[in-house]
């Protein structure tokens, strides 16, 4: 197991959590809804959630940075939002036709980004990547896709590649897709390459191996399938060069990025135009809102009228659900209102995050913070400079782990401790919070750096331990230790 003293606080503040848990894990595996959401020793219960806070059900107040993955940009419970789901509930939750509400989602989304000619929408950030890939591939007439390694694209088979590994895997295997967990067929697996993010070498090299198969590339732009990286230089143009030099589709999964980085997501704050676009988190207004899009001749290999045999098929009962639509677009259009809103979230991630880069260089503790806007994550290496997942396999998971554990135990969410998890600020924090937060956080450097002395202490015994307990905390083979 992890080190207790960390996480008994968090035990201590979240019992009637706990107990709850448990009858959860009897209907249901790990007692979640996701397995993103299990951590050790067991997930809090959330009561409701406020602005920059969720109130869980042992009467906890807890700083939220986690923030529904993202999704909730503009805090918990906007009142705005509410207001327009309960004006629609009043009109019908569920019509199956087609709305005007719809058309004006539409047609605000395209105001953000419009590289999207044309959209579909969808219920999740799964299903727009799915459907998006698809498309690409009818579109392209060839059937391989590229995704860089490490991304996380959703929960289909398609995109469940090298998503995680440790550093010895990732040596022998080069970089042949290999599937994340059981139940993926092997089949689906020869239909992806796998490339690395930030190596415009790496990447052309990958491509020219498997020149005229591959349909469509895939990419986050800012990669936080392992936490947040940034792309460096001028990648992301790069890859658009390159794309459209072997005419491979380019899709942007902006599920993330969009309505975050910018109104216009990392294709605005980036300028790069892609192919096509994938969104939802933000754009749902905190509902099971998503969709797909991008140059009008790609999205018409979907048109209906071709004809079963000749159109790209996609469909959905809930797809532009009214609820989520409405959500959604309210959303969009206070963002859209107000730009003074990214200043807000940039400023404040800046504070944050780089004010926990400092208190972990003044406690003398190898990590390294990247971020950009209001995404951040915290890896503890020696390293200066993440550039791609590889540099991330060097990051002390079980370190993070009771770091972020003890955070938690004084009421600070970092996120989740699992692979990709990171921090996001909402338009709702204010700067007390993140002086709250960065108190906190010193705190739980200092204990981690009070257990490295002890640990340097009682080398090498020790480190044989730790690496053991890593294993334990994740299942799998461990990052390298201590
Ligand atoms: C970049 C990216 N794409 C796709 C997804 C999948 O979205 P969803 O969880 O809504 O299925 C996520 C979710 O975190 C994501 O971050």
């Amino acid at each position: 197991m992890p080190s207790q003293k960390f996480s008994r606080k968090y035990i201590t503040r979240h019992k009637k959590s706990a107990q709850l848990w448990r009858r959860a894990a009897r209907l249901t595996p790990g007692g979640v809804e996701s397995n993103i959401r299990y951590f050790r020793p067991h997930p809090f219960l959330a009561d409701y959630g406020d602005g920059g806070y969720i109130y869980d059900v042992d009467g906890n107040k807890i700083l939220d940075f986690m923030m529904g993955f993202g999704a909730l940009l503009l805090g918990h419970n906007n009142r705005d939002i509410a207001l327009e789901v309960i004006k629609q509930l009043e009109s019908g939750s569920m019509l199956g036709v087609t709305s005007e509400l719809f058309i004006d989602y539409l047609a605000a989304v395209q105001k953000a980004m419009p590289s999207m000619r044309k959209m579909r929408l969808c219920n999740s950030g799964t299903e727009a990547t799915m459907h998006a890939i698809r498309t690409a591939r009818a579109y392209s007439g060839r059937e391989k896709i590229a995704k860089a390694e490490g991304a996380y694209h959703g929960a289909h088979d398609y995109v469940l590649q090298s998503l995680d590994m440790d550093a010895r895997m990732a040596r022998n295997n080069g970089y042949k897709a290999v599937p994340y967990g059981r139940g993926i067929p092997k089949a689906v697996s020869d239909t992806v390459v796998i490339y690395p993010y930030n190596d415009i070498e790496g990447t052309a090299a990958i491509l020219e191996e498997n020149e005229d198969e591959v349909g469509a590339l895939i990419v986050e732009p800012v990669l936080c399938g392992p936490g947040v990286i940034v792309p460096k230089g001028n990648y992301l143009k790069r890859l658009r060069q390159l794309t459209r030099k072997r005419r491979i589709v380019l899709i942007f999964d902006e599920v993330l990025t969009g309505f975050r980085l910018a109104y216009g997501g990392a294709q605005e704050y980036y300028n790069v135009r892609p192919d096509m676009t994938t969104f939802g988190k933000i754009a749902g207004g905190g509902f099971q809102l998503a969709g797909f899009g991008g140059e009008s001749q790609i999205m018409e290999t979907l048109e209906p009228g071709r004809g079963w045999r000749n159109a790209t098929f996609h469909a959905g009962t809930y797809n532009g659900h009214p609820i989520g639509v409405a959500a959604g677009l309210k959303a969009v259009q206070i963002l859209g209102e107000h730009p003074e809103y990214y200043d807000h979230v940039n400023r404040l991630g800046r504070q944050l995050f780089s004010g926990l880069q400092d208190l972990a260089d003044d406690r003398r503790i190898p990590a390294w913070v990247e971020y950009v806007g209001s995404i951040g994550n915290v890896y503890f290496t020696t390293k200066d400079e993440i550039r791609n997942f590889r540099d991330t396999l060097s990051a002390n998971t079980r370190r993070w782990w009771n770091w972020f554990i003890h955070c938690l135990g004084n009421n600070v969410l970092f996120g989740i401790p699992n692979t990709g998890e990171r921090a996001f600020l909402s338009t709702e924090h204010t700067d007390e919070d993140v002086e709250w937060a960065l108190e906190v956080a010193d705190g739980a450097f200092a204990a981690i750096a009070k257990e490295a002395h002890r640990h340097r202490e009682r080398a090498p015994a020790v480190q044989l331990q730790a690496a053991s307990e890593q294993t334990a905390l994740y299942g799998e083979a461990p990052h390298p230790s201590v």
